[in-house]
């Protein structure tokens, strides 16, 4: 995989021509997009075919938390929109997951495309130790975290999206071949954000993520394509540096 593959840049607008602009000025530098509940909300199936039409792959973050039957139709029906990855709440429980993957397979086998990859979330980052507590959640949030992610394994889901602070821990307990999808990007030249615990692209990268959603530090920047390459680049001297041995 190149660099640039690595890099999904996350879409955060509501308004499609925007979306549809960062898009093209984006294609051929970075892996994919990610379209989320805002944008999906506002603009709907349409909006995401405007920016799928642009030829980059797509991330649908809807994080789906439902009854296993409900979540097992919304991932029909995402399925047909073409994503590339899609993700479910691993808080829905073994039923809801295993539904998830199970729809994604039959449904893109159906449809005669590439299933996309099913992730899922595990413990949001907006939650402290606190939160959970509140919650009726005893275990601390890094095993919290892990056992959700090898649950999600366990039920047949392809990774997890986590926080920079979770990349190792969830790369030994769950495998070399579970997909670790990483916000919380921020090269060293650009503003920290709202972000409490972030982490340069390349430190993600050599620490083991598979993939960087990344949004404000490329579509808020004056050339977001020059932003692009910059990180790309970043990376790239990284795995120079220091080949990655998982073979992709
Ligand atoms: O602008 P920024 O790089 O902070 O955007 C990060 C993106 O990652 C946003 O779309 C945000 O919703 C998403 N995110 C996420 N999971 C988290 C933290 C952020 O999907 N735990």
């Amino acid at each position: 995989m190149k660099p640039s593959d690595r890099i999904f840049v996350a879409l955060d607008t509501v308004d499609v021509e925007h979306a549809v602009a960062l898009a093209r000025q984006l294609k051929g530098t970075v892996g994919g997009v990610k379209i989320g509940a805002e944008f999906f909300t506002a603009s709907g199936p349409d909006g995401f075919e405007r920016v799928a039409e642009v030829g980059l792959p797509v991330f649908l973050d809807l994080k789906f938390h439902d009854i296993p039957n409900t979540v097992e139709r919304a991932v029909r029906a995402a399925i047909k929109l073409k994503p590339f990855m899609l993700n479910v709440h691993a808080m829905g429980g073994e039923f809801m997951l295993r539904a998830a993957a199970a729809a994604a397979e039959e449904t893109a086998a159906e449809a005669g495309i590439e299933r996309p990859l099913v992730l899922a979330v595990t413990v949001l980052t907006s939650l402290s130790a606190a939160d959970l507590a509140a919650m009726g959640i005893s275990a601390s949030l890094p095993r919290q975290v892990t056992r959700l992610a090898v649950l999600a394994r366990d039920c047949g889901l392809d990774g997890v999206v986590c926080s920079c602070a979770e990349i190792m821990a969830l790369r030994g307990a769950c495998g070399a071949r579970f997909k670790l999808i990483v916000p919380g990007i921020r090269p060293s030249w650009a503003a920290g954000d709202d972000h409490k615990r972030m982490i340069t692209p390349a430190d993600a990268i050599a620490l083991g993520a598979d993939y960087l959603v990344i949004g404000r530090p490329i579509i808020r920047a004056a050339d977001p394509a020059e932003a692009a390459r910059r990180i790309c680049d970043e990376i790239a001297c990284l795995s120079d540096a220091a080949p990655r041995s998982d073979g992709d």
